[in-house]
């Protein structure tokens, strides 16, 4: 199936609540996702939970609970951000279910008996809360690379031969430019491959929570072989069902840069492994600061998604954080950017436009949306035409992750629009030419029908709002769809305001 596509954000691990991290990587998928719907794609969009390894059950001796209990209860509030900032996944999937479970055991079966995976000992260095293992080389004053502690760990282990994959995988991201992106990330990773890749811990035998390796009660999985493979069976691994055939491999996994390393080395091993596709593309985002500072539960700035969301809307959440910043780069979150952003990009050009463009149109064509003119002048055509016959630039924006430009790219258009009431001035026109007001005031419809489809997957309740407004059917909604002029002679009303303005936070 060519046109189908399949996008997966990391699954989260458990031990706390959501926070903006998660929003973020969560919310640049569902742009992602609801786009490609948009443009025809059948997709398969799917988000989770990492529910096993040391940092989970430590998690639940804490809140003195059984582990399963803790994660059933945590996991809830996952699904709960995902309603709250208005995200359509297709599947959420859990590492404690069956199916889960079935294919990890398969996927290890099948490591083994290709002879990828031996038994060992493991004697080295490991950080809980990064749940990785350190070589001492790795470790900077006592703690691994992000400041995690670390504990030495021996114990028996078998290892994965991630040493034999070197070559390979440098080929791999040789030949395939986009595999790894953006380019730093991308430089990022090949210096470390380069730098020699040791084989691989992939069990423990010290606590455990998490799944039995086959034929050997003794060991658990490594929670990251486990985590890994729930791309695999959410789409059906266990028993290599149509939608496993349709969907793999995956289009894109999307990350934070945090865990660049487990996606774009350990994993395309363990598929080159085991004979599988590797996914066509892993993007690493930056990380959100507060106010400048880095976000910590010690610092006690953790940016709680759901406060944001209930404070400000979720359609001006999900544009700051889309808008902000460079897709890929680190950025700041501050408070007062947000209110910036909202009230001048919202409200005063967007908000504005509508507002303005609709209730002429109310007033002077007797509530009614204009017949569509027969003639357009070329300052009408440049603008109807400045989004329908760029779709293409937007395809092409979403294939490279650049959902910032995206944004500004319609945000010209907004801005053209409205230049355009101002000059074309139609409340002196309702004097002297009745006819061009008409004309004018289909155009600014017909250019406000094609803001609100373009930014559907952004905005989707006020792109709604909007094309139910101008009374568009909802199977004229697609890209494939935007050259469908309105409708005239449609019975249109005053809108309430679309993005009020906040004036003290
Ligand atoms: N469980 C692993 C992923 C396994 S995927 C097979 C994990 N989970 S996590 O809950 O710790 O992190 C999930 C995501 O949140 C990561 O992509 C991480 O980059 C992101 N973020 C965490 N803090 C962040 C910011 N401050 N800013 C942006 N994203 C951040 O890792």
């Amino acid at each position: 199936m060519n046109n189908k596509f399949y996008i997966t954000t990391p699954i989260y691990y458990v031990n706390d609540k959501p926070h903006i991290g998660h929003a973020y990587t969560t919310l640049a998928c569902d742009v992602i996702a609801r786009f490609k719907r948009l443009d025809g794609f059948k997709v398969y969009f799917l988000t989770g939970t990492d529910e096993h390894g040391q940092k989970v059950e430590l998690a639940a001796k804490k809140n003195k609970t059984k582990p399963q209990d803790f994660v059933d209860k945590v996991s809830i509030n996952f699904r709960d951000l995902l309603k709250c900032m208005h995200i359509e996944n297709d599947d959420f999937i859990r590492t404690t279910e069956k199916r889960h479970l079935e294919s990890c055991q398969k996927l290890w079966d099948l490591l083994i008996k290709k002879g990828h995976i031996y038994l060992g000992k493991y004697a080295g260095w490991y950080a809980i809360r990064d749940e990785a293992f350190f070589l001492e080389s790795e470790i900077i004053d006592g703690k691994a690379p992000s400041g995690a502690p670390v504990e030495w760990v021996e114990e028996p282990s078998y290892f994965f031969n991630l040493s034999k994959w070197q070559d390979k995988l440098l080929e791999h991201y040789n030949n395939n430019e986009n595999f790894i992106s953006p380019s730093t990330r991308k430089n990022e990773v090949l210096s470390f491959v380069k730098g020699g890749l040791k084989d691989l811990s992939v069990s423990r035998t010290s606590f455990s929570w998490g799944i039995k390796v086959p034929n050997d009660d003794d060991h658990i999985m490594y929670v990251w072989l486990d985590a890994l493979t729930n791309y695999l069976s959410a789409i059906g691994y266990e028993n290599e069902n149509e939608r496993f055939c349709d969907f793999w491999p995956a289009n894109i996994h999307l990350v934070g840069k945090d865990i660049i390393r487990f996606h774009a080395v350990y994993w395309p091993a363990f598929l080159m492994a085991a004979d599988l596709e590797l996914p066509k593309k892993i993007f690493a985002h930056g990380w959100w600061t507060n106010e400048g500072q880095k976000i910590s539960k010690s610092l006690g700035n953790v940016i709680n998604p759901f406060e944001i969301v209930e404070k400000y809307g979720v359609d001006q959440v999900r544009y700051f954080l889309m808008r902000e910043i460079p897709f890929g780069n680190d950025g700041d979150f501050s408070v007062l950017q947000l209110v910036n952003r909202v009230n001048s990009d919202l409200s005063n050009s967007l908000g504005n436009l509508f507002q303005r463009v609709v209730s002429m149109v109310v007033k002077n064509c007797n509530g009614k949306i204009p017949k569509k003119p027969l003639v357009f002048l070329s300052q009408d055509k440049f603008l109807i035409n400045s989004i329908k016959d760029k779709l293409d630039d937007y395809r092409d924006l979403i294939d490279n992750q650049k959902l910032d430009q995206y944004l500004k790219n319609v945000w010209v258009i907004i801005g053209n629009a409205n230049k355009y009431v101002d000059e074309q001035a139609p409340w002196l026109l309702k004097k002297n030419d009745f006819n061009r007001m008409e004309v004018v005031l289909y155009t600014l419809l017909e250019t406000l029908k094609q803001i609100g489809i373009i930014l559907q997957p952004f905005l989707p309740l006020s792109s709604n709002y909007i094309l139910n407004h101008l009374s568009v059917p909802a199977d004229l909604r697609n890209l494939n769809s935007i050259n469908t002029f309105i409708d005239g002679d449609i019975e249109i009303i005053i809108p309430s305001a679309l993005f009020p303005r906040i004036e003290n936070n």
